[in-house]
């Protein structure tokens, strides 16, 4: 109803919108009050009795998981190997011992991922899980059920469950990485105060949304869009890609950048948009010659990016949009929300049902 939807036509619209709001709340009940320390209130994590970490999830979850295994190697140096349910719970993987495995869900209800779970219970050393649903069997089935905070989410197509459990992530990710002697409490305080300017920046980004609905009438009538990303972007690339699919019917596809030569480069032309989502980090100087790769070949680059000067830069780039500046451990937290507007406002464009979008279910409870 109107009222459930509060002034937005979609529950997809309303739940992007919480998003400064919630990923805040979510970030403030894994802190101490000071907000310098990362605290897990009644879960008794420690992870120095493991040696490798297994993340299981489907669809954004899976997603999530992705950002995760860049944040977990590169600030906690704790390997971490990612899978989507359906593939693990068949493999029967060995499951070495000090594992943590952990399950990502937001319904905490997906037949897979709970029978991935399951198929863990005594061969891992710890069970997680980063659920939505504190009351669902996945929460229920887990040593410790971490939730996060997200509040109701109806639209099919995951957004505010997606940055709410990266940002869980993230926590724990400072958690292992100081449990482990990786950081000091001064890096702890300091990538947590870079989590907090998030909710601020999702505000910032959120206002380009008129600019992405302009874009979005160009995008929604293309056959084929081309996302592409590096390092924890490489992640957001793919979920770029799968929420176009899911709601506007639009072929996409996600890319890592540097695989672009060995494949996806034989796609493009001009009627083929591609975007990079590139966050000025270590590896934009590479990011800028993959896009000039594309636009060599005539392909239409949509530029999402914090780079100063982007239209200086930015010589035969079709389009841009300029992102606030976060620091490079949290921009995939933000570059969420762009992905999140480019397929909401496609969509939107060609009339396709956002909330309910054909053939998908909102949690996929039988195989
Ligand atoms: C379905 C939904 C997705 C969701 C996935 C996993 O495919 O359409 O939005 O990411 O299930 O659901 P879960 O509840 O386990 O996170």
């Amino acid at each position: 109803s109107f009222a459930e939807k509060g002034n937005h036509k979609h529950f997809m619209a309303k739940e992007m919108h919480e998003q400064p709001s919630v990923m805040a709340y979510a970030l403030n009940n894994y802190t101490t009050p000071d907000g310098l320390k990362v605290e897990i209130s009644g879960v008794d994590l420690d992870f120095t009795r493991y040696d490798r970490v297994t993340m299981v999830a489907c669809g954004t979850a899976y997603l999530a998981a992705h950002v995760a295994k860049y944040w977990f190697e590169q600030v906690a140096r704790l390997p971490v190997e990612i899978e989507v349910a359906s593939e693990f719970r068949y493999r029967e993987p060995p499951i070495a011992p000090r594992t943590l495995a952990v399950f990502i869900s937001q319904s905490g209800e997906t037949a897979d991922t709970l029978a991935a779970l399951r198929y863990c219970r005594d061969k891992a050393e710890t069970i997680l899980s980063i659920i939505n649903v504190p009351t669902s069997t996945i929460a229920r089935e887990s040593d410790h059920a971490l939730p996060i905070f997200a509040g109701v989410e109806i639209g099919v197509a995951s957004t505010k469950a997606f940055t709410c459990q990266l940002t869980v992530l993230a926590a724990v990710t400072l958690l292992a990485a100081r449990q482990r002697g990786e950081i000091d409490s001064d890096r702890e305080a300091e990538l947590l105060a870079q989590l907090g300017t998030v909710p601020g920046a999702m505000v910032d980004a959120l206002a380009l949304e008129p600019q992405i609905s302009s874009i979005c009438w160009d995008l929604s009538k293309a056959s084929d869009i081309l996302f592409l990303g590096r390092g924890a972007m490489y992640p957001l690339a793919l979920e770029g890609a799968l929420k176009l699919k899911e709601i506007s019917y639009i072929h996409a596809e996600g890319y890592a950048s540097g695989e672009l030569k060995h494949g996806p480069i034989a796609l493009i032309d001009e009627t083929v948009p591609v975007v990079v989502m590139a966050p000025t980090d270590a590896l934009f100087e590479k990011s800028v010659s993959n896009m000039q790769e594309v636009m060599a070949r005539g392909g239409k680059v949509l530029l999402i990016s914090d780079a100063e000067g982007l239209a200086s830069a930015s010589d035969g780039i079709w389009k841009s949009l300029r992102m606030p500046k976060v620091d490079p451990f949290v921009a995939p937290i933000l570059y969420a929300l762009p992905a999140q507007l480019l397929a909401y406002h496609t969509a939107t464009t060609k009339g396709t049902d956002v909330d309910q979008p054909r053939n998908l279910a909102k949690s996929v409870t039988v195989e």
